[in-house]
């Protein structure tokens, strides 16, 4: 039985939701193995629709089982959220879904810093997602972080203390909020000095009593989160390991996307995880020889949230008309995305560095509309044609797209369901990224719901689908 990563080809939100529920009559349980609550991932079929932040898209259908890995960075308040949700949708969990006791937990504190950080400005803001990511993963690199077994261990006390000290110091020097304690409302630093001036030492024991208390408070929380979150801790390592060894399948669910790889993405406009290919094993603890192989998703067109560089991005009408058409405003935050045309540089690195057996082309119906669809295939920097992604962002930020334009099919694709149905113009676009990616494109995505998706019988994708695609297509 193949086990198989789907991992996003660009900076995100490439559609990996959709691709994942279509996918699930193929496999026995779905595993997210980085990142947190800045994902939202998207799952549409009938009237139904949902957005799901850190819990694997796989929960809604009830037959999957569910697994989130140890190189998730889990804020408890989120994930509870979550599971109320799910519930008032009808959705069942209990017993199916699995929550790695070495995980880490993502703090109130977490997200106070990344506010201040990203409201401080400068240079250095990122355009995150503001929910603590990189703070909660920094905690974890440092060793003081605390994991979802930790939650109610008995010198918590004493870690939150480490964790409130090292978080007020930063938000202290970012003239920012020094209460960021669980429950407790952020307040600035400035409104918390007293009208009138204390002296040294009872301004010290104010401080100290004001930590205590906050210690007290948040250590009460994380006993009432650890309560909740008991029922789904596991060694999720040992029973990822057991379900292969029993013959189970798995489908590997990557947030973000490779562009926003901590180590290969565009650094530092990225996230603060490997979700490229790699990170499915160290987050889950599944070894590299029981990975089958790897399905890309990748948008025909591009689309990028927060700052950095994007060399193909639009700044025009067109721009415009692929965000309404695509309905391309954050599923988190709301923010509108950047858009610009597909970018095949960016798309072969990802291609490269995630092994892809096979691509989802999700979106094409967005571009049913143009008369021309461009598509950068190469970068011109200071007179030179670069095919590779430059390391250096001050490059990728000169950098001028290198086009190639391809006629527009301006015939509606929604919802084709038989290759013989696409365009011929749609198929020479189609034919032109497999060739640019020596990979097959064995699905088309030409709608937001699950019955809106194309699937070739071609044999990578039998092979990745354990010879069952006929079933994904019942289901479909
Ligand atoms: P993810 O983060 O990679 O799961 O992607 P998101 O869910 O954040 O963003 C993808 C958006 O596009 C969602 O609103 C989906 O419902 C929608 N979507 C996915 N595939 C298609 C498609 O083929 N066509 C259209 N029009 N929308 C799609
Ligand atoms: P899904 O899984 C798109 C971006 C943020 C910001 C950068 C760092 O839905 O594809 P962070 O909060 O992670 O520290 O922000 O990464 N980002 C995403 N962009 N889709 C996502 O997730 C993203 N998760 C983070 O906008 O630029
Ligand atoms: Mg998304």
């Amino acid at each position: 039985m193949a086990n198989v990563i789907i991992v996003g080809m660009q900076w995100g939100d490439e559609g990996k939701g959709k691709i994942v529920d279509l996918l699930c009559p193929a496999f026995d349980g779905v595993v997210r193995y980085q990142g947190g609550h800045n994902a939202g991932h998207t799952v549409k079929f009938r009237d139904r629709h949902f957005a799901l932040r850190l819990i694997p898209s796989g929960i809604l259908r009830p037959e999957m089982a569910c697994f989130m890995g140890n190189g998730m960075v889990i804020a408890p308040d989120a994930f509870l959220e979550e599971l109320d949700q799910l519930a008032a949708f009808g959705v069942e969990v209990q017993g199916r879904l699995f929550v790695s006791n070495r995980a880490h937990v993502l703090l109130p504190f977490h997200a106070a810093v990344d506010r201040a950080r990203e409201a401080a400005g400068g240079g250095n803001r990122i355009g995150t997602t503001a929910r603590g990511i990189g703070p909660a993963y920094e905690s974890k690199a440092s060793r003081y972080g605390l994991r979802t077994c930790d939650l109610d261990a008995p010198d918590l006390e004493e870690r939150l203390a480490i964790l409130r000290r090292r978080a007020t110091m930063e938000l202290a020097s970012l003239g920012a909020a020094t209460r960021a304690t669980a429950g407790a409302p952020a307040t600035s630093a400035t409104s918390e000095t007293p009208a009138t001036a204390e002296a040294p030492a009872e301004a010290s024991a104010t401080a100290e009593a004001s930590e205590t208390s906050e210690i007290t408070a948040c250590a009460e929380q994380c006993r009432a989160w650890a309560e909740r979150l008991r029922p789904h801790l596991r060694d999720t390592e040992q029973l990822l390991n057991a379900w292969i060894a029993g013959g189970r399948s798995l489908l590997f669910e990557g947030a973000q996307g490779t562009l926003l790889d901590i180590d290969h993405g565009t650094y530092p406009y990225v996230t603060s995880s490997n979700s490229t290919a790699g990170g499915a094993c160290t987050g889950t603890g599944v070894p590299p020889t029981r990975i089958d192989g790897a399905i890309g998703v990748l948008k025909a067109y591009t689309t990028r949230v927060g700052g950095g560089p994007f060399p193909s991005e639009l700044g025009d009408a067109r721009g415009d008309f692929l965000r309404q058409r695509g309905n391309e405003f954050g599923t988190v935050t709301g923010r509108p995305r950047r858009c610009g045309w597909l970018d095949t540089v960016v798309a072969r690195y990802a291609q490269l560095l995630n092994g892809i057996d096979t691509v989802a082309l999700t979106k094409l119906d967005v571009l049913d509309d143009f008369d021309e669809i461009p598509v950068c295939v190469a970068y011109r920097l200071d007179g030179r044609e670069l095919r590779e992604l430059p390391p250096d962002r001050r490059c990728l930020e000169r950098a001028e797209p290198v086009l190639r334009v391809f006629k527009g099919w301006q015939r509606s694709t929604a919802g084709i369901l038989e290759e013989s149905e696409l365009p011929a113009a749609a198929r020479t676009y189609i034919d032109f990224i497999e060739q640019e990616l020596g990979a097959a494109v064995t699905l088309v995505s030409t709608g937001p719901r699950r019955e809106e998706t194309l699937l070739r019988d071609h044999p990578t994708l039998q092979r990745l689908t354990s010879g069952r695609l006929g079933q994904v297509l019942e289901q479909r």
